[in-house]
Formats: C-alpha cells, sequence, structure tokens
C-alpha cells in the first residue's frame, strides 16, 4: 500500500512525527511525506525534522506565505501534479491547517481515500480559519482518527458514519510522552537565566491577536502588569506585527526566536503558568501539569478547560490579569483524567491503515 502525508507547518510535524517514523520502518508500507512548503523558516519546519528525526520530505510544494485563497489554491494546484504523477492509495492530512485544507480537497476530488488525523475537534467559531478548515477536512474523509469522546460525538452529531470512525488518542500526547526523558534533560530554563515556577511563558500567532492589532497591544499591555518574569518565544508571524505596535522591548519579558520541541515542553513544564492562543499548547500545559490562560474566546479543546487546567480569557485585558491571578493562586490539577488517550494513537493509527484491528491490542 502506498501512504502519502501531506504537511506543511510546524504543529503538523509535531503532531505526525511518531506516525510518520512508525510507518517509515513498515515494510510492507511504500510511504512518502510531502511537504507544501506553508511554513518555511528553518526554525519553523527543517529544525523540527532534524529533532524528531524524522525522513526528508520527497516534495517539497514550495508555496511559502501568502493570503489563504493564494495558499490554499497553490497548494492544490502543485499537490495535484505530485499525486497524477505518483497516485497513492490513501492520503494522511494532520490537523487544520492551510496545507491540510488543500490536501484534503485534492485527495477528495480525486477520490483518493484520505484520512484525517485530530479529526472532530471544533470550536464552533467560524471566525477562525482553523474551524473552517478542520470541518472542511473532516467531510472530505473517508477514515477519520479522533483524539478524544467529544470528537467522537461531534462528527456523529454531524452525520458522519460511526465506521469512518477511529477513536485512537491524541497523537500529540504519543509525542509528549516519547519526548519526556529529553525534556527532563533539557537545561534551556537555566539558560535563559529563569527559576522553574517563577516566570510565565507566552506565545501567540493566530490571526485573530495578530491581524487585529489592537488585540496584540492589549496581550502585551496585560503582560506588562504581571509580576512574574515572561519568556516569550515569537513567532515570525508576530514578530512582523510587533515592529507595528511598537512593542518589541518590554522591561519583564524576554522575546526569544521560536524554540524546538524538547525545549518548547520543558518551558511549558516549568513554568508558573502559560498563556497561549496556540491549540496544542493548551493541552501540552494540560498534560505537563501546567495552569494555562487562552488568548482566545473559543476553543477546540473545552476538556482542558472542564478539567479546570485551562481558562478562556481572550484579548480583555481584565480578564487576562485575573486568569493569570487565578492561575498562579490554585495552579493546575493533578494528571487523573486524561480524555486525549493513553500514548498509543500513532500505533493505533498505522494498526488501522494496515487493515488490523486497533482494539485487539
Ligand atoms: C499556521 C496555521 C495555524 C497554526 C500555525 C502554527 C493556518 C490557517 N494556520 O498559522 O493553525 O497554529 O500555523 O505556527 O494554516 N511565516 C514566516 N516563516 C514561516 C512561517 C510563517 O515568515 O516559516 C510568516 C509568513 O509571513 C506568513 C505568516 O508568518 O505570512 C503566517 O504564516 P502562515 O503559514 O500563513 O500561518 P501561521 O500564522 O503560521
Amino acid at each position: 500500500m502506498k501512504v502519502f502525508l501531506v504537511l506543511g507547518t510546524r504543529p503538523q510535524i509535531i503532531k505526525s512525527s511518531l506516525l510518520i517514523s512508525l510507518i517509515n520502518g513498515d515494510s510492507e508500507l511504500d510511504f512518502k511525506v510531502i511537504h507544501t512548503g506553508q511554513h518555511h523558516d528553518y526554525a519553523m519546519s527543517q529544525a523540527f525534522f532534524e529533532e524528531l528525526g524524522l525522513p526528508s520530505p520527497a516534495a517539497n510544494l514550495g508555496v511559502g506565505s501568502g493570503s489563504h485563497a493564494y495558499q490554499t489554491a497553490t497548494m492544490m494546484t502543485r499537490l495535484e501534479h505530485v499525486l497524477l504523477d505518483d497516485p497513492p492509495d490513501i492520503v494522511l492530512v494532520p490537523g487544520d491547517t492551510n496545507s491540510a485544507l488543500a490536501a484534503a480537497l485534492v485527495a477528495a476530488k480525486m477520490n483518493i481515500p484520505m484520512a484525517h488525523i485530530e479529526a472532530g475537534a471544533r470550536s464552533y467559531d467560524m471566525r477562525m480559519p482553523e474551524e473552517v478548515n478542520r470541518r472542511l477536512v473532516d467531510h472530505c474523509s473517508s477514515l477519520l482518527f479522533t483524539p478524544t469522546d467529544r470528537c467522537t460525538r461531534n462528527l456523529i452529531g454531524e452525520g458522519i458514519g460511526k465506521a469512518q470512525i477511529h477513536q485512537v488518542g491524541d497523537t500529540m500526547y504519543d509525542v509528549l510522552l516519547h519526548q519526556l526523558p529529553k525534556v527532563e534533560a533539557s537545561d534551556v530554563v537555566e539558560k535563559l537565566g529563569l527559576t522553574s515556577k517563577k516566570y510565565a511563558l507566552l506565545t501567540a500567532h493566530r490571526a485573530e491577536n495578530t491581524d487585529n492589532l489592537d488585540n496584540l497591544r492589549i496581550i502585551m499591555a496585560a503582560a506588562e502588569t504581571l509580576s512574574l518574569k515572561i519568556v516569550f518565544p515569537v513567532h515570525p508571524r508576530t514578530r512582523r506585527c510587533l515592529k507595528s505596535v511598537d512593542c518589541e522591548h518590554r522591561s519583564n519579558m524576554q522575546m526569544i526566536e521560536p524554540v524546538g520541541l524538547t525545549e518548547s515542553l520543558r518551558l511549558v513544564r516549568d513554568a508558573a503558568v502559560v498563556l497561549t492562543d496556540s491549540g496544542g499548547m493548551q493541552k501540552e500545559a494540560f498534560w505537563l501539569g501546567t495552569p494555562c490562560v487562552t488568548l482566545r474566546e473559543t476553543t477546540e479543546w473545552p476538556e482542558t478547560i472542564e478539567l479546570k487546567s485551562n481558562s478562556l480569557a481572550g484579548s480583555n485585558l481584565k480578564k487576562i490579569v485575573k486568569s493569570v491571578g487565578d492561575a498562579l493562586r490554585d495552579g493546575a490539577p493533578k494528571l487523573i483524567v486524561n480524555p486525549f488517550g493513553d500514548g498509543a494513537a500513532s500505533e493505533r493509527i498505522l494498526e488501522v491503515l494496515k487493515g488490523e484491528d486497533p482494539n485487539s491490542r
């Protein structure tokens, strides 16, 4: 069986990494990774292939930056050529980015079976490009790999047949467990001159907080009021926006280049609180026992809110300051119930692809 996995962004590389290694090591499968080129900076893409020991992509579509329509349409045209030249039996698509949408539409139009990894997540907020993408990808998919009960229920509620859905768990949790020894050994906290549990980790890159400069200004102003040191790995998109809102230098803030996965997980683990608009980091904070304040109005991971590890503060200064105060006072609960599975999602996906029964383990 010929399997192609299409990715293009940092979070997609991370959440597919263990699955890529498993499929690549399986002699029964003929496997290729296709990179759309959506993320093109070394620190956003190649660095992760190297850190995670992944095989180089068989093709890079080189799409680069641009509007959503430009990015999606260009990836579609270029991917169609690749799939016409060398048709796979199935296309795997992780996550909710424009790269995921482009791959799903091309596969569906070419009648190539498509499997969505991280299916069924919903924020019910169609202003977010990721929500548009994940809904469309799910409805183009022939196989849907869900991370949680809620994701499975969401899909059934939208009329997707139970036979197409495999609740396998969250591949990001697999990757986190796999990385733990390296996270333990990382010295990034000391190297940055920080003290464990005495700093906040901030990340912000989502369109709602960067395209709207007022929101970014409020987030920066809220961060400045905190009596904690803040470490802020800055996404390339945010770096440009920070220049135009003139808040590149804050006294309590250490702005750094994007970091690798091990360093990022260590910074999450040792932070007193995480402030983020990332989807993945909300879950990583939950798994690593660090309270999280999400700089968005909605989340596709309400499980983390229900289990009292996360709260939504949007870009509202008062809410951010209050939520951080609450998080510092209450901390995060111990990880007793994990709705995101047992760390074997990638293995189950491989079993389903090979026609084996993932429930027989
Ligand atoms: C994308 C995803 C988002 C995910 C994020 C992780 C979509 C709609 N969004 O957002 O869900 O959380 O990746 O990072 O797909 N840029 C660079 N170098 C890079 C990558 C981006 O300079 O390597 C700049 C470009 O100028 C680009 C801007 O950042 O215009 C935005 O990049 P883009 O890939 O469109 O989306 P992200 O914000 O990274």
